[in-house]
């Protein structure tokens, strides 16, 4: 063993992903990328994999990824998809099976999905339905894929009727996390990421919330000892969460919502496009949250005020005056309503909300005054 892979070993973190017969690592670290091909071996059925990745990360890292397999004996192919959620319409998907096919893979052929979110939820239900079902493993380019969307399996697409409304749960057979792969990152993309980490200590991690409040800055600035902490703190409790609840059957993994009702209904409101980031979106979402659950009687307003300070603090657009690239949008109370139930959370027309008791305390209600909602939401879009 030479001493590089030595180093990297040191600074390497495995957390397990405990399910029943489809357990599987992630493996967290630094240069992990050009170590895939020896983090996976013994988990491929056979030498063949298909690196799937977008316009922009395949030009980056797709050849080092394909190395990384190739010298461990594996015979790769690398297709890209176009950059961006347009890539999860049924037209993309399909023209990528088309594509996966072309290549004539075999059932012990396995899928990398190298990418952020679009490419690890694209990846992972083509896996889940190329010859009904291949491998696939998750190399995770985003903060927001490397904390969230790369673990646990949620994998789909978006249809007229709204986002990730076709899809499976399907877990991959191993993530691995290169933490330098964040470097080309553009820092609006890195911040989106950073709403889903600071999201875990709102759920029930009060001291990682504290801990973000410290270290949040730092980390953003590039801090690579702080980045690594983030993402293995929140591989943990995502890990955890997936574990006892793998397919949302309790309130437990619906908690991972925290901030995702109102988030939809602003992103749904700004066309799911470039100007207002899913991340992003979560942010205020969470802000917005904490303030319902004040307004509610049931936080403390001093702890609804921390979320909103810290958030904005960082730089996230908590204000929904700060979203929409400058211009003043003409938000409604009504239609954030109304997307709001057409959500897919949205249970018989009931609303469900992730609300809080406090930082770090929070849990699922269906039992939301929508008079206290209407006017927050009033005194929001006047702010
Ligand atoms: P994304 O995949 O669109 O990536 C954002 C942009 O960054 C893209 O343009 C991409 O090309 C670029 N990029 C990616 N890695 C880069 C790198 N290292 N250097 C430079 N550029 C890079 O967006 P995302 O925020 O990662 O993912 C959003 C998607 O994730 C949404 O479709 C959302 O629905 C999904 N999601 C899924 C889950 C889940 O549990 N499955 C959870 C949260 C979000
Ligand atoms: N990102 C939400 C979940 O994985 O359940």
């Amino acid at each position: 063993m030479n001493a590089p892979t030595e180093a990297a070993d040191q600074a390497r973190r495995t957390i397990r992903v405990d399910l029943a017969g489809r357990a599987y690592d992630i493996a967290i670290g630094p240069g992990l990328l050009d170590r895939t091909g020896e983090l996976a071996a013994g988990l491929l059925a056979a030498p063949r994999v298909i690196i799937v990745s977008d316009h922009t990360v395949a030009p980056l890292y797709a050849a080092r990824l394909a190395a990384a397999f190739e010298k461990t004996g594996v015979r790769t192919r690398v297709l890209a998809v176009p950059a961006g959620e347009t890539s999860k319409e049924f037209t993309g998907f399909g023209q990528l099976m088309n594509d996966l096919l072309d290549q004539r893979p075999d059932r012990k052929t396995t899928l990398v999905a190298l990418g952020g979110g679009v490419v690890g939820d694209l990846t992972g239900f083509a896996a889940a339905v190329l010859l009904r079902g291949v491998d696939f493993i998750q190399v995770p380019t985003t903060l927001l894929a490397q904390v969230d969307s790369s673990v646990g399996g949620k994998t789909g697409i978006n249809t007229r009727h709204g986002k990730n409304l076709v899809g499976a749960f399907y877990q991959p057979r191993l993530v691995v996390i290169d933490t330098d792969l964040l470097d080309t990152l553009p820092r609006r993309e890195l911040l989106a990421g950073y709403a889903e980490v600071a999201k875990y200590g709102l759920i029930d991690e009060p001291d990682f919330f504290t801990w973000c409040e410290e270290n949040g800055a730092a980390l953003l600035a590039g801090d690579a000892a702080r980045r690594s902490y983030a993402i293995e703190q929140s591989c943990l409790a995502k890990a955890r969460i997936v574990a006892a609840d793998e397919r949302e059957t309790t309130d437990l993994r619906a908690l991972l919502n925290l901030g995702h009702t109102f988030g939809h209904a602003l992103e749904a409101e700004t066309g799911f496009g470039p100007d207002l980031l899913h991340g992003e979106a979560v942010g205020a979402g969470m802000a917005l949250a904490f303030d319902l659950s004040a307004r509610m009687g049931l936080c403390p307003a001093v702890d609804a005020e921390r979320v909103r300070r810290h958030l904005a603090a960082v730089g996230l657009p908590v204000r929904l005056r700060a979203i929409g690239g400058g211009n003043r949008r003409d938000w409604q109370t009504a239609r954030l309503i109304d997307h709001m139930r057409g959500d897919k959370k949205a249970e018989a027309g009931k609303l469900t909300f992730v609300l809080a008791r406090g930082i770090g305390r929070a849990f699922v209600s269906r039992d939301v005054d929508e008079t206290v909602l209407h006017g927050l939401l009033d005194d929001a879009i006047a702010a």
